[in-house]
């Protein structure tokens, strides 16, 4: 299994390029369900998690190629063979169980195993299958399986009890080639979904609303192919300019809408950062250690849970005291005994955690647990004096490209150890 060794202390300076956003790649792949005809996506993030998906997808019976230096994916679902996304593939990546949407639409039938527990909580699918079942499909749960069928899946009114990403994902999806119209309300508003939407109108779906609370699909008897760009991936630009921030250094991110940002770059200024927004990218500086600043995650527009730990990295630094509260996920806290293990000062009471800004940190060994916690301890580790070893890194090979030359492009001292 491999290992990230960092030796801590480098000022990181210089520009780096984000990759394609994964969360808005995976329900991109996925969409391809919805047609027989061919779809080329573009900018795809060369990922573990993009591997899983083309493994199910090919599992399923669609003809896939894929050039992961070209970042280029191409599929063609015209022979769905299979319904089925078995257990082995949907407990390494939750997020496949947004093929029960798409198949259901086209197919009519749908058989995706339960998630179970996750690193970071319980997360259940509760939300998307409420919703598919207002739409018309019969939905029963055998052997740890969601089986869900329908002749052909109705529009409805539909309000989420809550901003679920991967559920609006996935009754969007649905509503494409469903009967009629189908509203959505109370949906979630983060700009992957807005890149979904995007996806799916190139393909023909008309979707109105995405990025607001309320969606609007009027379904089509069929979709057709594409050729689509995945848009920037913003919670590795903030993972970047968090890595410059930790170290006092000056960074600039390329490739994406500073907008995405926003919520995460103004508690970086806060902070004490300063930041410049441009058309398509964002560079911060800092020259002085950055200051308490309290947070709290939230449905977007707010503060993103996926940078909560980065974020927290940040504040084991600080000069002062930080409150971290989390909204979004029960057991999003997995990175403090890891970051005190680096000798922060946390406490942990309830939703929140107590952060006392404490310099300097020391080198470790430590123990990645889910995907933004591997960024947290990467983060600690170039900052904490002398080495620090990170062990299960697979979960940053999920999320983050090629992370570690990217980091020594912009001057760490950091290894991959095989
Ligand atoms: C997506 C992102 C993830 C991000 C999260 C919140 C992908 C692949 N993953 O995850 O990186 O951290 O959004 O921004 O895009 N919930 C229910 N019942 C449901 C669905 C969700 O109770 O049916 C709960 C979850 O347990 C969680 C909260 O709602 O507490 C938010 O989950 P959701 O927005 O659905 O997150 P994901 O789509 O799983």
């Amino acid at each position: 299994m491999d290992k990230m060794r960092i030796k801590g202390g480098k000022t990181l300076r210089g520009k780096v390029s984000v990759s394609g956003s994964k969360n808005a790649a995976l329900p991109i792949l996925f969409s391809s369900l919805l047609t027989a005809e061919p779809c080329v996506f573009n900018r795809v993030p060369t990922l573990q998690d993009i591997r899983t998906t083309l493994k199910l997808l090919s599992q399923l019976g669609a003809h896939v190629k894929y050039s992961p230096d070209q970042h280029k994916v191409e599929i063609s679902a015209k022979n769905i063979t299979n319904h089925e996304a078995s257990y082995d593939l949907v407990r390494t990546m939750r997020a496949s169980v947004v093929v029960l949407g798409p198949l259901l639409a086209r197919f009519g039938k749908a058989k995706v195993s339960l998630p179970g527990g996750c690193a970071i909580g319980a997360r259940p699918i509760n939300f998307h299958l409420a919703a598919l079942e207002k739409m018309g499909a019969q939905i029963q749960l055998e052997e740890g399986y969601v089986v869900a069928s329908c002749e052909r899946l109705k529009g409805a009114a539909i309000t989420f009890e809550f901003p679920s990403v991967g559920a609006t994902e996935n009754l969007m999806m649905a509503a494409t080639l469903a009967d009629g119209e189908t509203v959505l309300e109370n949906c979630a508003k983060e700009p992957e979904i807005v890149d979904l939407a995007r996806a799916l109108r190139a393909m023909g779906a008309q979707i109105q609303g995405d990025g607001t609370e309320t969606i609007r699909v009027q379904g089509k008897k069929s979709l057709h192919g594409c050729h689509y760009e995945v848009m920037g991936d913003r919670i590795e630009a903030g993972t970047y300019l968090a890595a410059a921030f930790i170290t006092c250094g000056t960074v600039e991110v390329m490739g994406l809408e500073p907008e995405f940002l926003e919520a995460v770059l103004v508690k970086f200024e806060e902070a004490g950062a300063l930041i410049s927004r441009n058309k398509n990218s964002i560079a911060l500086s800092s020259s002085q250690p950055p200051r308490g600043t309290d947070i709290t995650t939230v449905p977007y527009p707010g503060f993103p849970t996926d940078m909560q730990a980065q974020f927290m990295a940040i504040m084991a630094v600080a000069q002062g005291a930080s409150v971290i509260t989390e909204t979004i996920f029960e057991n999003r806290f997995m990175h403090v005994p890891e970051l005190i293990r680096l000798g922060a000062d946390i406490t942990i009471r309830g939703k929140s955690a107590l952060i006392r800004g404490t310099t300097p940190l020391i080198g470790a060994p430590l123990m990645a647990t889910d995907l933004r916690a591997s960024a947290s301890l990467t983060l600690g580790g170039l900052v904490a004096e002398g080495e620090t070893l990170i062990n299960r890194i697979y979960h940053l090979d999920r999320g983050y490209e090629r992370m570690e030359e990217k980091l020594r492009q912009l001057g760490a001292e950091i290894e991959r150890i095989k």
